[in-house]
């Protein structure tokens, strides 16, 4: 299985800074990271809608210009927050990269400067519009599925799927528990799809996602990267 490291790796690293992506990297075949717009309209890679929770700063990043989210530090280091652009500088582009859509008006121009760099790039996200928009605009893509808005018993794996294909997607991206408890993982391979999960934190995940014929994990400890790739 291939590990994916999601946001770089939090375990081991800030999440989301430049430091992760380039210490996560020599561990896995991909990164993940979440791209969002800030207030002076660049493309950045931060999870969380406001500073708030990771740096030492305070509100909202889509209104915060860039000059002032640069002034921002990551919590418990120096780092600042990543433009699209240097992921790609820092990231050697045998790794695959994992680009999440965080904001609904950011796909085709995700899509665009990924084009100008040789990594293998995948645009993920939880709305299928943005897949389409990205799709469209040459991107290869992934639907992310979540577990919090039905339980897994619940989830509607058929109608997921469908959602995938007519939005042109090339893998699905389910959370741990649909893996687990559903049978999406034959499912979609039955029609075509390679299957990442989302996000395993234990080694006894790993294996049962194993078990279920998953092709990636995303993981936050980059110490798990040597569980996926083991046969
Ligand atoms: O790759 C899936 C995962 O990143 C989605 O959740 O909230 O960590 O971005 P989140
Ligand atoms: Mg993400």
């Amino acid at each position: 299985m291939r590990p994916i490291a999601h946001r770089g790796c939090p375990a081991q690293y800030p999440e989301n800074t430049l430091e992760a992506f380039r210490n996560s990297a020599p561990a896995v075949d991909m990164i993940e990271t979440d791209v969002r717009r800030c207030g002076s309209g660049e493309l950045v890679l931060f999870h969380d809608e406001t500073l708030d929770r990771v740096t030492d700063a305070t509100g909202v990043v889509a209104e915060t210009p860039l000059s002032e989210l640069r002034e921002a530090s990551v919590l418990g280091t120096g780092e600042q927050i990543p433009l699209l652009r240097e992921l790609f500088e820092v990231v050697p582009s045998a790794v695959g990269l994992n680009l999440e859509l965080k904001a609904r008006d950011v796909a085709r121009e995700v899509t665009e400067a990924a084009a100008d760099h040789d990594h293998d790039v995948l645009v993920s996200s939880f709305h299928p519009s943005d897949l389409a928009a990205a799709a469209e605009a040459g991107a290869e893509t992934a639907l992310l599925l979540p577990s919090e808005e039905t339980t897994p018993a619940e989830f509607d794996v058929g109608a997921a799927l469908d959602v995938a294909a007519e939005h042109a997607c090339s893998s699905v991206h389910p959370h741990v528990s649909l893996c687990l408890e559903t049978d999406i993982v034959a499912d979609a391979h039955a029609r075509g799809f390679d299957v990442n999960a989302w996000t395993a934190t234990s080694a006894s995940e790993i294996e049962r996602l194993r078990d279920r014929g998953v092709d990636g994990v995303v993981i936050d400890d980059c110490e798990h990267a040597a569980l996926c790739r083991d046969a």
